[in-house]
């Protein structure tokens, strides 16, 4: 690591993600004194656990004053902005979390595994793509590199903390709530999570009948893959589960394959292959780095050029704030000359 350490400010530190962000950090071995914690108002004031230390979450307002290297931004869109204003001109790096910038036409949307080539020396924004889009496209990336793919079809079954900690303990009350036979009423959520499954809760396109999570795996995949009018077919679906979203993901290939082929594609990747047989659940894959493959098929009905698979994925870490620590670590080498481990 660089001497000394570049200084991080991790904002949105008392999140879902900014809270992985900085166990990540401290599990990684950046020291406390290089991590700054910011938050609004509601959080200043308060401390943020990295590792066996405490870190004190400072005001948002206090952002300028800092010479931070690196801003991992893991709070909403409007926050994003602000900060981006703040900074512009200034050598801090954002990485962003949010939606904010992903479909900039000048903000390179990256997953390390697949597109670090568009990090450059000059790129002071980086978008971090949304949880599900790095997901499959970290599952089908070992299949991609050895057949043309012609499609994709995807259905995501999502956990609650994809809408941060509040759902986690919207899913927390409302299963209390609902063993002991009170009445709820869904906060975070439209509908009831416990005990229930629904259509992902972003915004219906009207024109598309697409949901918002859908429109944001389609472009991103599009822009990540710079294939602008490549088909995907995503559903998107909210599940009843804490932490760790799964995928059922169908991939056209243009040409004939078996298991083994497809098994084969995984050997040499840093993803994790289930024997066979193995029923991969989200609750195993909690606090892993790595997407998952379960079970793989071959759809024979295809002339076996359809493969389907089931993948797992901790979307708080790898979706989020791994991903963009792995950004900041690929910009950092790129820029220092250091090499990470
Ligand atoms: N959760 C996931 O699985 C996931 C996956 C991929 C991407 N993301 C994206 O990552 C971002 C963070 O998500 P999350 O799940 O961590 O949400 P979260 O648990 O609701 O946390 C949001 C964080 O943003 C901070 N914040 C809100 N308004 C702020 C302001 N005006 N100034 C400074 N800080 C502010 C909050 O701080 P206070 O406590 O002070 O309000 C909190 O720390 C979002 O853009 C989300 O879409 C999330």
């Amino acid at each position: 690591m660089r001497e000394p350490c570049p200084v991080i400010a991790v904002i949105g530190a008392s999140g879902a993600v900014g809270t992985e962000a900085l166990s990540i950090l401290s599990d990684r071995g950046y020291p406390p004194g290089s991590v700054r914690c910011f938050g609004s108002a509601r959080s200043a004031g308060s401390v943020a656990p990295f590792g066996a230390h405490r870190l004190a979450i400072e005001n948002l307002d206090a952002l300028p004053k800092t010479d931070a290297d690196y801003a991992l931004l893991c709070a909403d869109t409007e926050t994003a902005h602000s900060v981006r204003d703040r900074l512009r001109g200034t050598p801090t790096v954002i990485i962003d979390n949010s939606s904010a910038f992903r479909m900039d036409e000048d903000v390179p949307l990256v997953i390390p595994e697949i597109n670090s080539d568009l990090i450059s020396h000059e790129t002071s924004v980086i978008a971090n793509p949304n949880c599900s889009t790095i997901m499959m496209l970290c599952a089908i990336e070992p299949i991609r590199r050895a057949y043309e793919i012609n499609g994709v079809s995807v259905t995501t079954y999502q956990a609650v903390s994809g809408a941060g900690r509040r759902g986690i303990q919207e899913l927390h009350s409302q299963t209390r709530a609902f063993l002991e036979g009170e009445s709820i009423t869904p906060e975070v959520f439209p509908h009831a999570c416990a005990f229930n499954v629904f259509e992902h809760e972003s915004e219906l396109d009207p024109v598309s009948g697409y949901n918002g999570e859908e429109l944001k795996m389609i472009r991103e995949t599009r822009k990540i893959w710079n294939c602008p009018t490549f088909p995907l077919l995503p559903t998107c679906v909210r599940v009843p589960v804490e932490r760790t979203h799964a995928q059922s993901i169908i991939i056209e290939i243009a040409e004939r394959a078996n298991i083994e082929d497809i098994r084969r594609c995984y050997a040499n990747s840093s993803l994790r292959l289930s024997e066979p047989g193995h029923a991969l659940t989200p609750r195993e894959i909690t606090g892993t780095d790595n997407v998952a493959i379960g079970r793989i098929r071959v759809d024979h009905t295809s002339d076996a050029m359809r493969v389907v698979l089931w993948a797992c994925c901790d979307q708080i870490r790898k979706g989020a704030a791994l991903n963009a620590i792995q950004i900041m670590e690929t910009v950092e080498a790129l820029n220092r000359d250091v090499v990470y481990i």
